[in-house]
């Protein structure tokens, strides 16, 4: 029987909460589809701050480079709001993500049917069915380019340097490409080649990828009309790549189509199987330690878990259909209630998407 070796990040506030009942889908999951998964724990955030000062200790960075895979909860709280800049439990999450090596941020932005009421679009936008994949470059470009301060014509100015190498576009075009192989064929790159020279480079690297992804339809749009489109016609999209900057604002408006960030999960990835997931929302200190948390963002990541890292398609199929059914059967944590529908709590939902594996 195969064995896969994870690690568990429980993060801060909620992060502890969901993690757990993630862990509980994952291990009946296991069960069902014949493996078995060997559990590490590790510090990461605040709670790591707290017990050894820093927010990403060495040996969490081990652990993590020695798994299969890291399940990641969430991080930060206000209790460490005053921690400065680069010991902030937030300044862990950025380490761990560059100390894996992890280019690649994958989020799908997916409406379950029954939830199509949370959607801030209306139905006839939605259309039949959404389901994007937005795929963000995440250790380059503006976020990591050179900055500063000077003085510019007498007065003090501040500079951030967009800057992408070709083989770092290369790299995160080849995952978005393969992606899109796996799904719809169709893959959109965003960028602002009509202003930035470093978005001519991302295109002109794109274009040649392209090449050997004959079956792959490939589109272009500049950033402003992707933001547009994603609320005029997001039925359009399937798989959407684009630059760091680019990617963290739009994929926040591509999550937010769906309604509710209780729901969304994410996968970062980097050359080999090795990836962390986690869901999208933070560790939601005001509802932590009250058991209402929506725990299927991080049930959600361990199906892509399960299909990115692991292989275990069917597992993470299973996954994904077992919480579709709980939302059929009128489920709703609280920060997706609606009335006419069951509210259940934290442990609840988890237990739910259990028994319908
Ligand atoms: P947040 O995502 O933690 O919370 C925003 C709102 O959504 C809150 O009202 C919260 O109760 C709700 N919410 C979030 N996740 C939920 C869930 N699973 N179920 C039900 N409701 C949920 O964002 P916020 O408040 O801006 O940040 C709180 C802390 O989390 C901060 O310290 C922030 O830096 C950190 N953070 C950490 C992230 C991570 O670990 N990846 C990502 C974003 C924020
Ligand atoms: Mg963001």
């Amino acid at each position: 029987m195969k064995n896969y070796n994870i690690v568990l990040l429980r993060g801060d506030g909620i992060g502890p909460e969901i993690v757990t009942e993630a862990v509980k889908v994952l291990n009946r999951a296991a069960e069902k589809h014949q493996f078995t998964v060997t559990y590490d724990e590790a510090l990461l955030g605040g709670i790591a701050i707290d017990e050894t000062g820093v927010p990403l200790p060495e040996e969490t960075l081990q652990k993590c480079n020695a798994a299969d895979a890291v399940l990641l909860g969430a991080v930060g709280g206000p209790k460490w709001e005053s921690q400065p800049g680069n010991n902030r439990p937030e300044a862990g999450l950025l380490g761990i993500r560059a100390g894996m090596g992890l280019y690649a941020n994958l989020r799908p932005a997916r409406i379950f049917k029954p939830l199509r009421d949370a959607s801030p679009l209306k139905g006839d936008i939605i259309g039949e069915e959404l389901d994007i994949m937005m795929v963000r470059e995440l250790t380059g470009g503006i976020y990591f380019g050179d900055r500063g301060r000077k003085m510019v014509k007498g007065v003090p100015a501040a500079f951030d340097t967009e800057m992408y190498t070709v083989p770092e576009v290369e790299r995160i075009a080849r995952v978005a490409f393969n992606l899109a192989r796996k799904r719809g064929h169709k893959l959109c790159s965003v960028d602002k080649a009509n202003v930035l020279e470093s978005s001519r480079l991302w295109r002109e690297v794109i274009l040649r990828v392209a090449k050997e992804y004959e079956d792959v339809e490939l589109s272009h749009l500049y950033v402003d009309n992707c933001a547009m489109q994603l609320v005029r016609n997001p039925g359009q999209f399937d798989v959407v790549v684009t630059s760091n900057m680019f990617g963290d604002i739009l994929s926040d408006e591509a999550s937010m189509i769906s309604g509710s960030i209780g729901m969304l999960a994410s996968a970062s990835l980097g050359d080999g199987t090795r990836g962390l997931y986690e869901p999208i929302h933070g560790s939601a200190p005001d509802i932590a330690g009250q058991g209402i948390a929506n725990p299927l963002a991080t049930i959600l990541s361990v199906a892509m878990m399960l299909r990115f890292s692991l292989d275990e398609m069917e597992a993470a199929d299973a996954i994904d259909a077992a919480v579709a059914k709980v939302l059929d059967q009128g489920y709703r944590t609280p920060d997706i209630y609606t009335e006419g529908t069951k509210k259940v709590d934290t442990v609840t939902m988890g237990q739910l998407v259990v028994d319908n594996l």
